[in-house]
């Protein structure tokens, strides 16, 4: 099967991105075609320093690469590498009605803010649907907040089907039971632009700290506490096996347990299931060129696929 996702290069990738996500992209590689790219087109309605956009598409690849995704199995390249999605999106665009764009997430939160939104930000899911369309992807594997996104690309697709006819294949999200929304550190929803990340990579200290100062309630330490619901404990069971999660659940709910020891063994855990991968980039990071060849051999397998497929659509609504 075709699985495809992406992911922006914005910033440093968080354990949001890693459980919602690149955790699925690793494990569908295995017996699927994996088709995984670096969303720097979408990235440009945020990050708007070149110097700093080149920086993080890169270290975007060396993040998918350390964590596991292999290029002998899956197909890793940039977005923007791929020029047929641009116009895909244009053909898309064009039979787009203006009040499903206006009812995503990500516009109507900036606008609800009072922040001015640019027609880059409001267009954002149909480059997402053009993406996917591309690709003939089947499944795209994300985190929940995607969902609706997947969902807006499904009736890009139907109703482009219902005026030029069968061109495309028609997409399914797929999200895990675990990971689909992970909590940040004061307990929202873990997110680049809610400044409650928690990083996969960088400094371990500085990580630590950030692990020990999650907002949790005042309760005192004698009293029984919830598991269910605690984004403590959410934390902790991203990480810990069935038996060490029902210890944990244990204490909670005899009481005479602080905070802090959940928090220490969240940091323990973590630390150990990344310590591979820290080591991985470590080494990866003395061969961009190896990083790069990746890069664009990925891009040339991919643009042939969305060559294809525009070809289909082109021609299905009469381009010559
Ligand atoms: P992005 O870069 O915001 O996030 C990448 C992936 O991480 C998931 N994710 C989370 N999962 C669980 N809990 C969280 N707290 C959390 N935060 C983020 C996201 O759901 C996503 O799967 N628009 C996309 C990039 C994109 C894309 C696509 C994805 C562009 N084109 C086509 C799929 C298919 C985005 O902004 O992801």
């Amino acid at each position: 099967m075709r699985v495809l996702s992406g992911i922006q290069p914005t910033g440093r990738p968080h354990w949001g991105n890693y459980f919602g996500a690149i955790r699925q992209y690793i494990d569908l590689q295995e017996d699927n075609d994996g088709f995984y790219f670096i969303a720097d087109l979408h990235a440009l309605t945020t990050v708007r320093e070149p110097a700093q956009l080149r920086e993080n598409v890169l270290n975007a690849a060396l993040d998918l690469l350390a964590l596991g995704l292999d290029p002998a199995k899956a197909t890793l390249f940039v977005q923007s590498q791929i020029p047929e999605v641009s116009e895909l999106c244009w053909l898309l665009m064009t039979g787009t009605p203006m009040g499903l764009l206006e009812r995503c997430h990500a516009y109507k939160d900036k606008k609800e803010k009072g922040l001015a939104a640019d027609a880059g930000l409001f267009t954002y899911p149909v480059l997402m649907a053009a993406d996917i369309l591309a690709y003939d992807s089947e499944i795209v594997p994300v985190g929940a907040d995607q969902i609706q996104h997947i969902e807006v690309c499904r009736d890009l697709a139907g109703s482009f089907h219902h005026t030029f006819g069968e061109t495309f294949v028609m997409p399914k999200a797929k999200t895990l039971d675990v990971g689909a929304k992970v909590p940040g550190t004061d307990g929202q929803k873990m997110s680049k632009s809610y400044n409650n990340t928690l990083p996969l990579f960088g400094d371990v200290k500085k990580i630590r700290k950030q692990i020990m100062r999650i907002v949790t309630d005042s309760r005192a330490m004698e009293d029984p506490k919830e598991p269910e619901g605690d984004h403590l404990f959410e934390l902790y069971q991203l990480f810990a096996g069935p038996e060490e999660v029902s210890a944990m659940a244990e204490k909670y709910c005899a009481g005479g347990f602080g905070y802090g020891e959940i928090k220490k063994a969240v940091a323990e855990v973590s630390e150990a299931h990344f310590e591979p991968a820290r080591q991985r980039r470590d080494e990866l990071e003395k061969d961009i060129d190896t990083v790069n060849d990746i890069l664009n051999a990925g891009a040339a397998r991919a643009r042939e696929v969305a060559a294809s497929v525009l070809e289909r659509a082109r021609s299905a609504c009469g381009i010559r």
